[in-house]
């Protein structure tokens, strides 16, 4: 292993006096077992435990220290304004929808919007999935009760089964090393498509989705599309040769990763390199219910070099924000670190521009990136859980504002979204009502944007920063 380079010469804060950073200098893949651990799930079976985690540790890694190092210099662009950061995929992948068609479906949308982006945005855009691995999710509570019978929460596929039965509910070690199966499945199957030339520009028809033929966006994108196949015949004529590097695309994964278990048995070190580096996926986040300045979530991710995520709800203050600065990012090394604001449409004006001039003045550099759904989730009269498209949009639509008056940069996008022709979240371009909910609801978490809203939000992004990029 090389050594460690020397510390950069971030300058320190000044009033770190009000925010006393206890960093011990030890860190290993382990330490963060003598944290708080919040949202982990209590394993009956030490024994079956330590047997998954020991071939867990044994197994190959899903991603590579130079994948992640190539995505920390993108992140680093995109903090700069060179690059716009869209990161989608489902709440939580399921071990049942590991399949060609999802996965397919699901990589189609993100090209899609990523297209529209690109052309609208003249910029680069840095594409990372919330898949191969997003199979973790918090609970609100530690156990459900039907009918007088209580049993342990669901908390996705990697822990235990949604059914209600005892022997679904019981946390379950082996789901561990499915999980990792089913995540490198996914891996593989998107890195053959991207290498075999689906994401080639030459030929944006391959990502188009039948059912969507006859969506009201249709004209729109066909025309955009219709346009850039024209520019690129044009260069190719003017070169009098092909543009090669069209042909494909990078594409990177994130997760939450909230089950520190299986993280930590991902967590190596390489050759060549310093340090450790989480190799089950590039860009892991901690979620809103885990970033506790002392609990064990924000120990295990200061350690690791990948770029690294947090969330940032509403119940935030700016102490704690600059605490997680300190502790995450001490050296303020570029791309290092991102934060995913998600206060929802009626909070975001009072809640996000105090954290702006916060990071602003103390001159540290993160990437802010908006999440419009997980602030706007509400359940509806007949039990479905839902999210408004006016919400979303008018969360980002604020976002963009409030970022240019904070004289910040609101770098990317944070979306549950699916390929799949589901009616979960409510309006968009068909205007989805609380009727149409039942006919194609089949998340068993959050409700996600199918493809119309989801192409939607990537037109509304172009619209709305171009609004603000226009002379007043
Ligand atoms: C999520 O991204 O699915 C999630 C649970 O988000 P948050 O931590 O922001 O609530
Ligand atoms: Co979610």
């Amino acid at each position: 292993m090389a050594a460690r380079p020397p510390q950069s010469t971030a300058m320190p804060h000044t009033d770190r006096s009000l925010r006393p950073v206890k960093l011990s200098p030890e860190w290993a893949p382990a330490s963060w077992r003598a944290r708080p651990p919040a949202q982990m799930p209590v394993y009956p079976d030490a024994v079956e435990l330590a047997a998954a985690l020991s071939e867990l540790h044994a197994l190959p890694p899903l991603v590579t220290s130079w994948e992640i190092l190539a995505l920390k210099q993108r992140l680093a662009e995109a903090q700069e304004g060179r690059r716009f950061l869209l990161q989608g995929g489902d709440c939580a992948e399921s071990f049942g929808e590991c399949s060609s068609e999802v996965i397919s479906n699901r990589l189609k949308v993100l090209l899609q919007m990523s297209l529209v982006l690109v052309h609208g945005l003249r910029l680069p855009v840095v594409r990372v999935g919330r898949f191969a691995g997003q199979y973790a999710k918090p609970r609100s509570a530690d156990t459900e009760t039907i009918d007088g019978v209580t049993l342990p929460s669901y908390r996705g596929d990697i822990i235990n089964g949604a059914a209600f039965t005892p022997e679904a509910r019981t946390p379950d070690p082996r789901r561990m090393i499915k999980a990792h199966a089913r995540s490198a499945m996914t891996m593989n199957f998107v890195r053959a498509l991207i290498d075999g030339g689906f994401a080639d520009l030459h030929h944006p028809e391959y990502w188009d989705l039948g059912w969507v033929r006859h969506s009201p966006l249709a004209d729109e994108y066909q025309r955009m599309v219709a346009g850039i196949g024209d520019a690129v015949r044009f260069m190719e004529t003017l070169s009098g040769s092909e543009v090669y590097n069209l042909n494909r695309v990078d594409f990177y994964t994130s997760h939450e990763a909230l089950l520190l278990p299986y993280e930590e048995a991902q967590t190596r070190q390489v050759p060549r390199q310093w340090g450790w580096f989480n190799l089950s996926t590039h860009l892991p986040w901690i979620g809103m219910r885990t970033a506790a300045l002392d609990g064990a979530h924000v120990e295990y991710f200061r350690g690791i070099r990948n770029p690294i995520a947090v969330k940032v709800g509403p119940s935030v203050a700016t102490d704690q924000l600059l605490r997680l600065v300190d502790l995450l990012n001490p050296d303020d090394e570029p791309g290092r670190l991102t934060f995913i604001h998600r206060m929802g449409a009626a909070s975001v004006a009072a809640k996000l521009p105090p954290l702006l001039d916060a990071v602003r003045r103390e001159g540290r550099r993160v990437l802010w990136v908006c999440d419009p759904m997980h602030g706007n989730t509400e359940s509806v009269a007949s039990g479905y859980k839902t999210r408004r498209f006016s919400n979303i949009r008018s969360e980002l639509e604020q976002a963009f504002e409030l970022h240019a008056a904070a004289g910040t940069r609101l770098g990317g996008v944070h979306l549950e979204l699916t390929g799949e022709d589901v009616t979960e979240c409510l309006g968009g371009a068909r205007q989805l009502t609380e009727a149409d909910l039942a006919r194609a609801y089949r998340s068993t978490v959050d409700p996600r944007l199918n493809y119309e809203q989801a192409l939607e939000i990537a037109m509304l992004i172009v619209r709305k920063q171009s609004q603000l990029n226009a002379p007043a």
